[in-house]
């Protein structure tokens, strides 16, 4: 039988070399790695798993046509960050007077609806389509969080999907994919550790407490997708290895690393060293998850044990904690 072709957009990224990894191990599939630049030394790990890289630009619809085509399966997910670090954003943001990630949010969108017009082009042998995606928040809570744009703009090309191409939309699955367990090492998205040797979770007032999806995402993303790609009919999942709030997360931390946590209400992330379009970026995105539910309670989007996911196969929180040195932190 030939092989089937998996197309994996964002390879040389978390979630893109997460299942191209595990896809090239599988028996009956090839996979092709789209990349802006094939020629970058640390690729070579990835073709030496037999994985192609195609040059394509998610900003260049022309490219992405050739890199798509003969695909069985696409994985894609576009990253908002990237864009912050963008100094041509930066550049954008100031002639516009806009803020930061409103520009961040807008090319993502723009590179979102590059990737699905050229997927809806896309004849048979494509079975399916598998997106990164996470809440439309503005949509779904009528215009109350209006800062969470590096949830909305996988949102809105997602809403874009859905009432643009019906025949793709039939086709496609959509990962609602969680907290990376690495992001300790953003200051933002860990307790602030005090002089006497304690750390202090800073809590908003009113951020909500319902438990959110965390992961492993290097190793564990791909796990997510396998089950989207072998279930029957197209459908939604979470993802997560478990489900914990945020005290419980910490708490949990705590305990594993043998350190005193105490949980401190404020009414602002971070100090005046952060600029003010963070802070609400990050408080819009915390009443977001933790007052609406990760995917802002929609009924479609499952739990992975629900579809599939080989759930003795994810990385078990416990043990990851333990094994991370928390370097620069702890
Ligand atoms: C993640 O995957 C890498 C590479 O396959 C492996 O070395 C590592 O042990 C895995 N980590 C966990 C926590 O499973």
């Amino acid at each position: 039988m030939p092989k089937k072709l998996i197309v994996v957009v964002g390879v040389t990224g978390v979630q893109g070399g997460s299942v191209a990894r595990l896809y090239a191990r599988e028996p009956g599939w090839k996979v092709r790695g789209i990349t802006r630049d094939v020629s970058k030394p640390s690729n070579a790990a990835l073709r030496e798993l037999g994985i192609e890289l195609v040059q394509a630009d998610l900003d260049d619809p022309v490219s992405l046509e050739r890199a798509f085509e003969g695909a069985n399966i696409v994985f894609a997910v576009t990253d908002f960050w990237q864009f912050i670090r963008d100094p041509s954003v930066l550049k954008e943001a100031e002639k516009t007077r806009k803020r930061l990630n409103e520009i961040a949010c807008e090319r993502e969108v723009q590179q979102g609806k590059n990737i699905i017009d050229v997927v809806s082009k896309l004849t048979p042998p494509l079975d399916r389509f598998v997106l990164s995606t996470l809440s439309n928040s503005e949509r779904v809570t009528s215009g109350k969080v209006k800062w969470n744009l590096h949830f909305d703009g996988k949102g809105r090309y997602t809403d874009y999907l859905k009432a643009t191409y019906p025949d793709l939309a039939a086709k496609t699955s959509y990962l609602y994919i969680g907290v990376y367990l690495d992001t300790w090492k953003n200051p933002l998205m860990r307790p602030v550790k005090k002089d006497d040797g304690t750390f202090a979770l800073q809590l908003l007032r009113n951020q909500g407490d319902l438990p959110i999806p965390y992961l492993n995402a290097q190793n564990d993303t791909a796990h997510f997708v396998k089950a989207l790609i072998t279930s029957p009919q197209p459908t939604a999942v979470l993802g997560g290895s478990r489900f914990l709030t945020v005290v419980e997360f910490w708490r949990l931390w705590a305990k594993i690393k043998n350190v005193n946590l105490v949980e401190e209400v404020v009414d602002r992330i971070g100090d005046e060293r952060i600029p003010a379009w963070l802070q609400e970026e990050m408080a819009d995105s915390k009443t977001f998850t933790q007052s609406y539910g990760w995917a802002g309670g929609d009924p479609d989007v499952k739990r992975p044990e629900e579809i599939g996911v080989e759930m003795g196969k994810l990385t078990d929180i416990e043990r990851w904690i333990e094994e991370e040195a928390y370097e620069g932190f702890l």
